[in-house]
């Protein structure tokens, strides 16, 4: 990657969103009816929920920027041949596994070295109070996961980490148990799940931070318009941020309030960004976001608004390295199991640009610099990690020079494309 530190300018749209894309395929396959889930994204992670639920038996078919799914209805999956292959994507690992808990039929649920690698008890110490047969083959906690589909049990649940995919995964095996499922939550985390459940028709209601499932009512697919990926406009929207001359705008973006963390943060950082033709598709605000170069500040991002930006504390961090004074993050801890340990990969790529970082066990502490070099930096294939030194590249006086560059593919396919043509 060459250091020309260019202003970006020009329009982009990104593809669509990696959660609700993931979530569209899960409850299309398991409703009564034709699922339409248009502008979605084609990320390997995305490729891969498709993969486990036609392995199943569902009818899937891709057509130009749509996909749509045939479902089967919540009885009508079938046992996959082998075991379900879930690559890099912790969404559907863990997703999944709720539905599958719920199954007259066993499978075998596994991902790649990294997937291997995350914690798993998360989900099967839920869906084992629900009545679950899910183990660690391993007996680490990790995948491969063995689970023996049970007739379920509704639970409360009071979840000990902010998981969305442990929310979900709790909600989905609610679909097929018996009784009131409850879940409860000390901090907010993204809500795709609860709204997509609502329009597919479950009985689903949220107060606060408790949400209940009231089984028995069949899903019916829907017509859904994938709005964009914050989580991939969010290269973009630092990038402009940290790179003099900059003016852009990213159409079309999700801005779910349980995901927009990070133009809160950039806001407090005293970024010059405008929301435009703001509207609702699928439940989902939406909008257009100007973004023109700013003299960035440090602050504190901690609490609540973490899981409203996790994925996006690598990027926030690169901006921090090169803003004014310090900023602190805290309370990030679920960065150390993520594709990578991004607290680790973070901190080392940045500190060996020149960066002033101190690695914490839940965060950062970043005192911003003039300017950073350019460095080899390791990703571990971790495709936020690739992404966010990619927008470090823009601002150091050197070469940065990322040891995988594929890896983007999880979740951006055209990620380089766009960024080269909005440097154009
Ligand atoms: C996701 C939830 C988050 C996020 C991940 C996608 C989802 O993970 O980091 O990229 O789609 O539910 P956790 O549930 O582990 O917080």
């Amino acid at each position: 990657m060459s250091s020309e530190n260019r202003p970006l300018s020009g329009t982009v749209t990104v593809p669509g969103d990696k959660s609700i894309s993931h979530r569209a395929v899960m409850l299309g396959s398991i409703s009564e009816g034709r699922t339409v889930a248009r502008d979605f994204l084609f990320s390997e992670d995305c490729l891969s929920t498709i993969s486990c639920f036609r392995d199943m038996g569902v009818d899937i078919t891709i057509d130009g920027k749509d996909v749509i799914i045939d479902g089967v209805g919540l009885t009508g999956l079938k046992k996959p041949q082998k075991e379900l292959y879930t690559g890099n994507s912790g969404t559907t690992t863990r997703i999944i596994s709720g539905i599958l808990a719920g199954q007259d039929f066993d499978t075998v649920l596994n991902g790649d070295d990294s997937i291997q690698k995350r914690p798993m008890k998360r989900v099967i110490e839920p869906l084992s109070l629900m009545g679950a047969d899910i183990r660690s083959i391993k007996d680490n906690g990790c995948a491969p996961l063995s689970i023996h589909g049970r007739n379920l049990s509704g639970i409360t649940y009071h979840m000990p980490v902010a998981s969305a995919q442990v929310k979900s995964a709790i909600l989905l095996a609610g679909l097929f148990a018996k009784g009131d499922t409850t879940v409860i939550e000390d901090v907010p985390s993204r809500n795709h799940t609860e709204l997509m459940l609502k329009g597919f028709g479950a009985d689903i209601e949220t107060k606060g931070l408790v949400t209940t499932l009231h089984p028995g009512k069949e899903l019916a697919g829907q017509e859904i318009t994938v709005p964009g990926d914050i989580s991939s406009a969010a290269y973009f929207i630092g990038a402009a941020l940290i790179t003099p001359g900059s003016d852009i705008t990213v159409k079309n973006v999700g801005l779910n309030p349980t995901r927009d963390g990070i133009i809160r943060a950039f806001l407090a950082m005293g970024a010059d960004i405008t929301l435009m033709n703001e509207h609702e598709t699928a439940g989902e605000k939406v909008a257009d976001i100007r973004v023109r170069y700013s003299h960035l500040k440090g602050t504190v991002i901690e609490g609540d608004i973490i899981p409203a930006l996790i994925d996006e504390i690598p990027l926030i961090a690169v901006a921090a390295a090169v803003s004014k004074g310090q900023t602190i993050i805290k309370d990030a801890s679920e960065l150390r199991v993520k594709e990578s340990d991004r607290i680790e990969l973070v901190s080392e790529g940045l500190k060996n640009m020149g960066a002033d970082i101190v690695p914490k066990d839940d965060g950062f502490v970043i005192n911003g610099v003039e300017k950073l070099h350019g460095a080899d930096i390791r990703t571990q294939k971790d495709h936020r990690i690739a992404m966010s030194f990619s927008v470090a590249a823009l601002v150091s006086d050197g070469p940065v020079v990322t040891d995988d560059s594929e890896c983007v593919k999880i979740s951006y396919p055209g990620f380089f494309e766009d960024l080269e043509r909005l440097k154009a």
